[in-house]
């Protein structure tokens, strides 16, 4: 249960908590945010989910409201308050509030920073992650800046729930072309016939996520192949292993993909391993 929510300079109970109605996150997304895990108390690769926070903001030439580390202080301080020792910070900043109109508002407008943090359920996650999960396809309905981490999240709020309704937990989305670019909220990557892993490289089309750039180091460090290339539902629906990364479920196998078993039908062996280290490769605060 959530009880202390940052907003705007002041630590406030939970159903107190709330910004204006004119809002710019609030009328137009005009927001980005971060996801960070809560691992045993300490967050998981902090610096990371900094720097892209940053670049987001840069992207949408939003200011940084404050400074890096007056933003870690106050997540810190915000999983301290509400006692999360495993779970998820989730960050937001907006452009701020200004009575409605397209273009930015004039200079002076101060951005909108909200933090809260949440518990979760670690024994309920790793029998998911026992299980694995169903993934269904949809087709990729998003905008041309999937790299930037905006709240516009309404494609993937439509795609989870088809996927939801299908008895899947995760919708892989795909383009024109018949590629998979990612999860609704998360990347994805198969394993071939010959161990090679396999994602779809960074670009415009997905987002750089934090945990696919950790688990690269662990690939490179255990000497696992992979290859960043494009691949098709037909190729994921024949792999030996699929699975997906996220700071809220780190490395978390896929089972099926639109109601077809992928190798046995049970979590791949490599995507045990991969999670199995994943935190040995992640960054943990202090
Ligand atoms: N989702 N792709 C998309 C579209 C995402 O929304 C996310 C994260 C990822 C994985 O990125 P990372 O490894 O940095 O979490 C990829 C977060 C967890 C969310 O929206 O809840």
């Amino acid at each position: 249960m959530t009880r202390v929510v940052y907003v705007n300079g002041r630590y406030l109970p939970y159903r107190e908590a709330g910004v204006h109605v004119e809002d710019r996150g609030f009328q137009f997304a005009d927001a980005i945010y971060e996801v960070c895990e809560v691992n045993e108390g300490h967050l998981v690769d902090e610096t990371r989910h900094m720097e892209r926070l940053e670049r987001s903001l840069g992207e949408l030439r939003i200011p940084l409201p404050m400074s890096r580390r007056a933003l870690s202080h106050v997540m810190r301080e915000i999983v301290r308050r509400n006692r999360v020792h495993t779970g998820l910070v989730y960050l937001q900043v907006t452009r701020g509030a200004s009575p409605r109109d397209f273009p930015f508002p004039a200079a002076g407008v101060t951005p909108t920073v909200v933090c809260l943090a949440r518990r979760v359920d670690n024994a309920k996650r790793e029998a998911r992650a026992e299980s694995g999960l169903a993934v269904k396809t949809m087709p990729d309905i998003r905008w041309g800046r999937c790299d930037i981490k905006t709240v516009m999240l309404l494609p993937a709020v439509l795609a989870k729930e088809a996927a939801a309704a299908d008895g899947a937990q995760e919708a892989w989305l795909v383009d024109s072309e018949g590629f998979v670019t990612e999860g609704a909220s998360s990347n994805a990557w198969i394993v071939d016939k010959s161990g090679t892993l396999i994602t779809r490289p960074t670009g415009n089309a997905i987002l750089p996520g934090v945990t696919r750039r950790t688990l690269l180091d662990l690939l490179s460090r255990e000497k696992i192949p992979v290859v960043e290339r494009p691949f098709r539902v037909e190729e994921a629906l024949s792999a030996r292993e699929a699975f997906i990364t996220s700071a809220s479920g780190t490395v978390m196998p896929v089972v099926l993909i639109n109601k077809v078993a992928i190798g046995n039908g049970y979590p791949g062996e490599l995507t045990r391993f991969l999670r199995s280290k994943f935190h040995q490769a992640a960054e943990l605060s202090p």
